[in-house]
């Protein structure tokens, strides 16, 4: 891990450069990726769409053009699973599309899995976004002869090509003529039979890869980046055509646009799993140098930060998911140690909240991928309303980051797991970071033995090991925390849904007699956080009355205890601090359950890692 220190700050350093941000709110949800060279293209288009799919992954295929014929193969499941199945790298050609998908239109079925068919056979397409008026031209195609296989609004674009196609007889024309009847959210990729490759941007990301070897069109740069570091962002409204040879990029009336080939990082293709056996394995062990990197802000940004916040009236932190309960988090550090006054929104909330944003406001929007289409509208509704948005985010050319006035980098590297784990700890480290500005009575973090004890939990997971191997069959686990615990407890009980699908809840210890109780029994398995602080004596009243009801009680306490049925040690640090460090064993916990409970951690069933759709 120590050899890969570097890595991910020289990624976001040169990508950063690189990126234009697109200025629109993006989905994507689904990976498009094309291929137009000298090279086979389906091998290269399993290879890219496999790095690229942990952002969309319930089914997968690949389209080449070949001797005048377009071929499709495509499938329910993830890449390898779908390739196994049908061998979508053995297809012939150089010339391809690909794509994974995440459903919104259609079940999740073979029919609907892209590449999508003209009616005719003769072009093939990839997409990613919505097509709003997809109903009023699939009616009006039908009209004319063309037949759809799918419930999906993407095949209408194949069609559409293709009528458009079969007037102008040039590719290039019926792009243009296309796009002006497009309405909504897109980018594709389109292949025709005799070879051309054409890809388009609208509200959605699409880059092109320059390789030696031929020409990329991707969504994402993991796409192609282990084929070439040369990149070329297309602007929203712009499309191309590409060639084995050449790329030629026009606005959507044809007019040709100047581009420029920009470098991108090579090891951006390194996101992988190292020797771990997932990548949410990696990315837990990575947290005790992630925290330490958190941030990056020069004293005058946290100058500025800071003094953002007490001149506003009122403060709002959003977020959503892992990042709520952050924010949570960050509202109690605020308002306990800064004494500010500040209000937590749940960001799918915000819209039917009653919340009166004014130019005297301020939003703290935290997500891991600036792209959750959540916090992207509570960002959006504070911003019309005058409101200053600032972000912390892991992803400085998301389109949180690109609303924001100013963009605090959780700068912890990719996180390709789709739970949250290491981006959490990052989200804290800021805020620890931000709350100990505005007040300065917090002890100035010592993150370096924060960074310690965590390293040190991480090399004693067998116990934890042992804990989830007792959770295989269990049904219901209950997280309990006082005071800031009970936000750890909501991340654990989160993490514990996520990853190993047991039913977790979270109640703070004192609310267990108003009810939760009348739940426990001898089957029950209950985790608490119980540091020797001031909550301590609380949660060893619940602990008391969960033991009565013959629940199993796993404790987590730097105080050992008969009482535990199992004990998660921690060390001893301030109160403040414990959430950085007590979650660390409980996301162990929860990916170890994962293992013995058969599910996948890193991919878990029905989630998807950026949800950019409402
Ligand atoms: C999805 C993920 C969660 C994540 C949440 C917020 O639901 O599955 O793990 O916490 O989105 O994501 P963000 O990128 O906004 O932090």
């Amino acid at each position: 891990m120590s050899s890969k220190n570097d890595w991910e700050e020289d990624i976001v350093r040169k990508i950063l450069a690189a990126f234009k941000a697109p200025k629109t709110l993006d989905q994507h949800m689904c990976s498009i990726l094309g291929y137009a060279g000298s090279s086979q293209a389906a091998p290269l288009l399993v290879e890219g769409l496999r790095r690229m799919e942990y952002r969309g992954y319930d089914s997968a295929g690949v389209a080449t053009s070949f001797m005048d014929r377009i071929l499709v193969k495509k499938g329910v499941g993830r890449v390898f699973e779908v390739n196994n199945a049908v061998n979508l790298d053995s297809l012939p050609g150089d010339v391809g599309i690909g794509h994974t998908r995440w459903a919104t239109h259609g079940k999740v079925n073979e029919a609907n899995a892209h590449p999508h068919l003209s009616s005719s056979n003769g072009i093939a397409i990839v997409h990613n976004g919505i097509i709003d008026n997809y109903l009023e031209l699939k009616r009006e195609l039908s009209l004319s002869g063309y037949t759809f296989r799918s419930e999906t609004d993407s095949e209408v674009i194949a069609n559409l090509l293709q009528r458009n196609y079969d007037t102008t007889r040039d590719f290039k024309k019926s792009m243009i003529t296309t796009l002006s009847q497009l309405k909504g959210k897109y980018a594709f990729i389109a292949i025709s039979k005799d070879g051309g490759l054409a890809a388009a941007r609208f509200q959605e990301p699409l880059m092109i890869g320059v390789g030696k070897h031929g020409y990329f069109a991707s969504s994402d740069i993991l796409g192609f980046v282990r084929n070439t570091d040369e990149v070329v962002y297309l602007d929203n409204g712009q499309f191309a055509m590409l060639s084995s040879k050449a790329i030629s990029i026009s606005d959507f009336e044809g007019n040709p646009t100047p581009h420029q080939i920009t470098k991108i990082s090579k090891e951006f293709a390194d996101a992988d799993k190292s020797d771990y056996v997932h990548y949410t394995l990696k990315e837990i062990y990575e947290q005790p140098i992630t925290i330490l990197r958190a941030g990056g802000m020069t004293t005058r940004e946290l100058d500025w930060l800071a003094a953002s916040i007490v001149r506003s009236k009122n403060v709002y932190i959003t977020g959503s998911g892992t990042s709520f309960n952050a924010a949570l988090i960050g509202k109690y550090l605020f308002s306990k140690y800064a004494r500010i006054k500040i209000e937590s929104l749940i960001s799918s909330e915000t819209q039917f909240s009653p919340v009166y944003f004014d130019s005297n406001s301020i939003l703290i929007a935290l997500s891991q991928s600036g792209e959750s289409a959540d916090v992207l509208e509570t960002a959006n509704i504070a911003k019309d309303s005058g409101a200053e948005v600032i972000s912390i985010t892991n992803v400085m050319t998301s389109s949180l980051a690109h609303m924001s006035s100013i963009s605090v980098s959780l700068n912890c590297g990719p996180e390709i797991g789709v739970a949250a784990t290491k981006s959490f700890t990052s989200q804290l480290a800021i805020l620890y970071k931000l709350t100990n500005k505005l007040c300065g009575v917090l002890d100035a973090p010592d993150f370096n033995q924060i960074s310690n004890n965590i390293s040190k939990l991480l090399l004693n997971y067998s116990y934890i090991q042992q804990i989830a191997s007792e959770l295989k069959n269990v049904s219901d686990i209950y997280v309990l925390g006082n005071g800031i615990h009970q936000y750890v407890a909501m991340e654990a009980s989160l993490k514990l849904k996520e990853l190993s699908y047991i039913h977790a809840e979270s109640f703070p210890g004192g609310e267990l007699k108003h009810g939760p109780l009348a739940l426990i029994d001898s089957n029950a398995y209950v985790v608490v956080i119980n540091p020797g602080d001031s909550t301590y004596a609380s949660m060893s009243t619940a602990t008391h009355e969960v033991k009565a009801r013959g629940a199993k009680v796993i404790g987590i306490s730097n105080i050992p205890n008969e009482i535990y049925d199992y004990w998660m040690p921690l060390p001893t640090v301030d109160e403040a601090f414990y959430p950085l460090i007590e979650i660390v064993p409980l996301q162990l916990l929860a990916y170890y359950s994962a293992i013995e409970r058969n599910a996948n951690p890193d991919y878990p069933r029905n989630l998807a890692k950026s949800v950019t759709v409402k």
